[in-house]
């Protein structure tokens, strides 16, 4: 059996977290967590906040504090958020973490001395007002094009054109408006992913037909369009130091430029991706400091990194589709160069017999919508973390996205489509069925799960159904198709809602009694089951539904061997009715969010 790594795409410190992002990343992963976890294997799934970079650093002068006071209170915000969601991270880590600026920087030291790094000169905007050089983004001007009056230095948003902050007519700094700006040249660190073409092609053709299409052609189309070295340093103040003063010769038998590289920090998106072993390591210590052993041993976190220890491991990462070129090129040319070197004439050769895991499974997702316009965090547009858990429990928003997953195409949330499924799925469907059978249960039979009766035909079909439906489910699950898996899960609530209304023990209660323990005794069990295969995506719920049986939480996930599925609540058990699980959402609730979210007149980004 083996055990699962999951990791979901590290959202961004600044601001919190839009239904988007969810949809795209942590909560299918989380969905897949708790999965794997009831199906009794070892399972670790790991996140972070992705720290650094220039976003970071002004968003922290715009509240008026320093980068490390910033991401220190915002980190706090997104775990409790996170938590709150029910999303059941074993480590929530932060890229701007001790163990993170450790491993950033032994991999570019390795990747320096094998040959994969190397120096140069790009010429940049400086800012003598902000005394910083500028990301090309931060350079706003005229654009020589369309004459659009705020283009930014890397595109006009207007005509679309690609620009170079030298284009720009009347430029000026983004920060401060100042147009007291100059080029510069700044010695950087090139990551040569070029090198890198053949080796990734093959890797990523090997998994065509079991990635995503989404995730392969987009892999593909980085390739196809030829692969560019990419600057993996920054100068900026916040971020992991380039520390190549403790770098050796490259093959060539050069040292690095220290004096020239001095002050530098990596690029976010080259410290990031590295976060996920980091946050690993951070898991590994924070155990250890609970059980009071001190910091972590290396093989307790590289046991699900590095082989031949992590050869029974199953990487999978979750992620919007925006990401994959990052994953699929940029963290694994980290990874496959750690693992070789590339001498002066271009001879390749392993240098770690202990290398780095890749990837085995990525998950990529389109975009979730608002009403066919962007969810947007500059713009405050669509619902937030915050605001949702404000308006509704988690699992009314968990079940909504997750069963209109963006896997195949985009997907749109709109309130009206939102209040009609949750109702009808969650409150309807679900609610109902454990709702009417334990009320039944109570005042019919003291609360006791009921003995006696022989089950009869239509207990044995529901029985063949349900297992039939439990095995497509689990399959789903298995597969990561989540719209499949949540429309199959639907299927079995379903199934519990028709049984109830045939076998009707309300009816046969008059007449037969031992009939009517019987159909309880199934409804009951239905109900316990439910609770166990719904918790991946309603696990709060499940948890009430549990409790209200006096089964286990979290479960462990039923045997698709056909034994026991429907009788795992001993007869003579007392349970009771748990509070209602589900309240409908109203049309004034509709009407009122609408009002305060913005409707389809909202549609323009
Ligand atoms: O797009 C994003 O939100 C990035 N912060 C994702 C980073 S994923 C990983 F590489 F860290
Ligand atoms: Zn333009």
């Amino acid at each position: 059996m083996s055990r699962i790594l999951i990791t979901s795409a590290l959202p961004y410190i600044n601001g919190i977290k839009h239904l988007g992002t969810l949809a795209g990343s942590m909560l299918p992963a989380d969905v897949y967590a708790r999965f794997q976890r009831a199906r009794g294997r070892e399972t670790l799934y790991i996140c972070a906040t992705d720290e650094h970079g220039t976003p970071t650093e002004l968003a922290a002068a715009e509240a008026g504090l320093d980068p490390a006071s910033f991401c220190a209170e915002q980190h706090e915000v997104q775990h409790r958020l996170g938590r709150q969601f029910g999303l059941s991270w074993d480590h929530f880590g932060r890229s701007s973490s001790p163990q993170n600026h450790r491993l950033t920087q032994r991999f570019a030291q390795q990747l320096w001395e094998a040959g994969f790094i190397e120096e140069r000169v790009t010429q940049q905007v400086y800012s003598n007002a902000d005394k910083r050089f500028l990301p090309d983004r931060y350079v706003i001007g005229t654009c020589p094009h369309c004459g659009y009056e705020s283009a930014r230095g890397d595109q006009c948003e207007n005509c679309t054109r690609v620009l170079d902050p030298a284009d720009l007519l009347h430029p000026r700094s983004a920060v401060s408006g100042s147009t007291d700006i100059e080029i510069r040249g700044s010695k950087h660190l090139f990551l040569r992913q070029s090198l890198f073409s053949d080796k990734l092609r093959s890797w990523i053709e090997s998994k065509r037909g079991n990635w995503p299409l989404l995730v392969t052609s987009i892999a593909l189309k980085w390739l196809d369009e030829g692969l560019q070295d990419r600057g993996i340093t920054r100068d900026l103040e916040w971020g992991v130091p380039v520390n190549a003063f403790e770098w050796g010769r490259n093959p060539e038998g050069q040292t690095p430029d220290i004096d020239g590289l001095a002050g530098k920090v990596f690029y976010v998106w080259y410290d990031a991706p590295i976060e996920y072993i980091g946050a690993t390591w951070e898991w590994a210590d924070a155990r250890a400091q609970e059980a009071g052993t001190g910091p972590a041993a290396e093989a307790d976190w590289e046991r699900w990194w590095r082989q031949p220890q992590a050869a029974d491991v199953k990487y999978v990462q979750f992620m919007g589709k925006d990401n994959v070129p990052f994953h699929t090129v940029g963290f694994p040319c980290t990874l496959m160069g750690v693992n070789e070197k590339v001498d002066a004439k271009g001879h390749w050769s392993v240098v770690n017999n202990a290398p780095w895991k890749l990837v085995d499974e990525l998950k990529g997702f389109n975009w979730l919508d608002y009403y066919g316009g962007k969810f947007s965090t500059s713009q405050k547009r669509g619902v937030f973390m915050d605001h949702a858990l404000e308006l509704l429990p988690p699992d009314y928003w968990r079940w909504w996205i997750m069963a209109n997953a963006p896997e195949t195409s985009d997907a749109t949330f709109g309130w009206e489509q939102f209040q009609a499924q949750v109702n009808a799925d969650l409150a309807d469907v679900l609610g109902n069925f454990v709702n009417r059978i334990c009320k039944f249960t109570e005042t019919r039979f003291e609360g006791i799960v009921p003995e006696g009766g022989a089950p009869g035909a239509l207990d044995e079909k529901l029985e063949a159904d349900v297992l039939a439906k439990l095995r497509e489910y689990t399959e789903f699950m298995e597969d990561r198709e989540y719209r499949k898996s949540a429309a199959a899960l639907r299927q079995l609530w379903v199934l519990g809602n028709q049984y109830l209304t045939e076998a009707a023990p309300w009816t046969a209660i008059k007449t037969d009694r031992d009939r009517a323990a019987v159909a309880v005794r199934y409804g009951l069990n239905l109900a316990a089951l439910f609770a166990k295969v719904s918790e991946p995506f309603i696990p709060f719920a499940c948890e009430k539904i549990s409790e209200a049986l006096g089964e286990p939480f979290p479960a462990t996930w039923p045997s698709l061997d056909g034994q026991g599925v429907l009788s795992a609540l001993p007869p003579g058990r007392t349970i009771r009715a748990p509070e209602v699980l589900f309240k409908k959402v109203e049309n004034e609730q509709v009407a009122e969010w609408r009002e305060r979210f913005g409707g389809p007149e909202a549609e323009t980004a």
